[in-house]
């Protein structure tokens, strides 16, 4: 990652905003906190359940050749044998004895020197294994460790030749599964950008190894295309890096990377893995993985495409490209405050995509039934406190698109007021309209 900007004050406005508005808190925090974990408040939460959605419908909903799993956390330990993650997921670690900090070796500039107190007393490099471990059964020994899983994409080749056999499926097609993944990580850092439990959402593609290079390809163009089309990414704050250092095992590799507040990072990563994770549970498990092609009598191994982004970091990525402080719009909308706070977040992953406001109290009856109306199409949310103005700014803090106000007229000519969040414009629309006129500008 190539940190050639370090916007901190936009974090820090961004952690900030996601603790009070209950986007992202971090876990435990009454008993002072737990490094590396974070918890999702309501709206981050209903944040995060849309960019899921919006991910599994682009990956396994609209296409035939895609299944989806929900695999377990903890599985037989074997298969992180097979992996390679028990021998060789881990970084080298070095000490300070000054201060007792802890570094990752790759990620310190001057790697004799501590970043904290500027000791040169460190201790020799040695690796630490990344594998949270646990145990299972009635006896805390050896015999019963089992791992958390560090990737959600094990079990999709540990289940490949069952989810072939239930669904019927013919190579090339790909297994999905969004879930928890975990890793002893040495530094989170970065708000959630690198945590120790965060949600990945992976599709490995099974194809002939003959056609690879061009499922790597299409697989590529489709991801960009999706952080284009759907989440509003462009050439000024999305890039790709190709990796020229390769996995033995591994035909091709390119990074997705994204403008943070701190610099570019790692977004997504498409891998042509070649043949290496079915072979390798092949030989742990003692199971024949390989497929048999009926149309011309051929049996191989397949090779592996596969497509694995963060969930926690989609969110981070949006969100600091959504973030603006606004001073021009400030005194449109009747408001005396210096700048208005607004997330400009793509629509279908907006935690609240619509807002109904009562231009008073008592259009409350008329205006909560219009709610509960709304809210069977869009996540909604019921707003009768403060004046409009500050209720639309509360609105925009959080990203809402659009501020639907009933008022008085509305009685007589069943129409409300329709105020856009990025233009501030406002349209009288129809309440028989409504619904249809929102899917439009939603993109549902
Ligand atoms: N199956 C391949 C795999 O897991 P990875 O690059 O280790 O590859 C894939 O992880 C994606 O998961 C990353 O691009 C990133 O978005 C997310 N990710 C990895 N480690 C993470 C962490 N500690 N905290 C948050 N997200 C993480």
């Amino acid at each position: 990652m190539a940190d050639d900007f370090n916007d901190q004050a936009l974090m820090d406005k961004i952690v900030s905003l996601c603790k009070r508005r209950g986007f992202v808190f971090p876990s435990s925090e009454i008993y002072g906190g737990f490094n590396g974990f974070w918890d999702y408040g309501p709206y981050g939460a209903r944040m995060k359940r849309a960019i899921e959605a919006l991910w599994w419908h682009e990956m396994v909903e609209t296409r035939d050749n895609v299944e989806g799993l929900d695999s377990t956390i903890i599985a037989n330990p074997t298969i992180w044998k097979a992996s390679g993650h028990l021998d060789q997921f881990s970084d080298l670690m070095t000490d300070c004895r000054q201060c007792k900090s802890r570094y990752r070796v790759d990620q310190m500039e001057d790697p004799t020197t501590c970043p904290n107190c500027g000791s040169k007393d460190l201790t020799e490099p040695r690796e630490f294994n990344l594998m949270m471990k646990t145990f299972v059964g009635p006896v805390f020994d050896e015999d019963h460790v089992a791992y958390l899983r560090a990737e959600t994409c094990q079990p999709i080749f540990v289940d490949f030749h069952s989810v072939r056999v239930a669904t019927r499926q013919k190579l090339p097609f790909g297994v999905a599964q969004i879930g928890k993944a975990f890793r002893n990580e040495i530094n989170p850092r970065n708000f959630t950008f690198r945590s120790r439990e965060f949600t990945q959402m992976e599709m490995e593609f099974f194809c002939d190894g003959e056609k690879g290079m061009e499922w790597f390809e299409y697989w590529k163009a489709e991801r960009i295309r999706y952080y284009r089309e759907k989440l509003g990414f462009d050439d000024s704050n999305m890039r790709i890096y190709v990796h020229e250092k390769l996995a033995h095992y591994a035909k091709a590799a390119i990074d997705i990377e994204v403008k943070f507040p701190f610099g570019w990072g790692e977004l997504e990563g498409v891998h042509h893995r070649g043949t290496w994770d079915l072979s390798r549970h092949s030989e742990f498990s003692g199971q024949d993985l390989q497929y048999f092609d009926h149309d011309n009598g051929r049996k191989f191994m397949p090779t592996v495409i596969e497509t694995s982004v963060g969930l926690d970091r989609t969110m981070l990525a949006i969100l600091a490209k959504s973030y603006d402080e606004d001073s021009a719009a400030t005194k449109k909308e009747g408001m005396d405050e210096d700048v208005r706070v607004v997330l400009h977040l793509p629509p279908m992953v907006a935690p609240i995509q619509v807002a109904v406001l009562p231009q008073s109290k008592k259009l409350n009856e008329n205006a909560y039934a219009l709610y509960k109306d709304v809210d069977r199409f869009f996540r909604s949310e019921y707003d009768d406190t403060g004046s409009i103005g500050k209720r639309y700014r509360r609105q925009d803090e959080i990203g809402t698109p659009f501020c639907v106000t009933f008022d008085f007229d509305s009685l007589n000519d069943n129409a409300v007021t329709v105020r856009n969040r990025d233009t501030m414009l406002q349209e009288r629309v129809g309440v028989t309209q409504l619904r249809s006129y929102l899917e439009e500008k939603i993109g549902m």
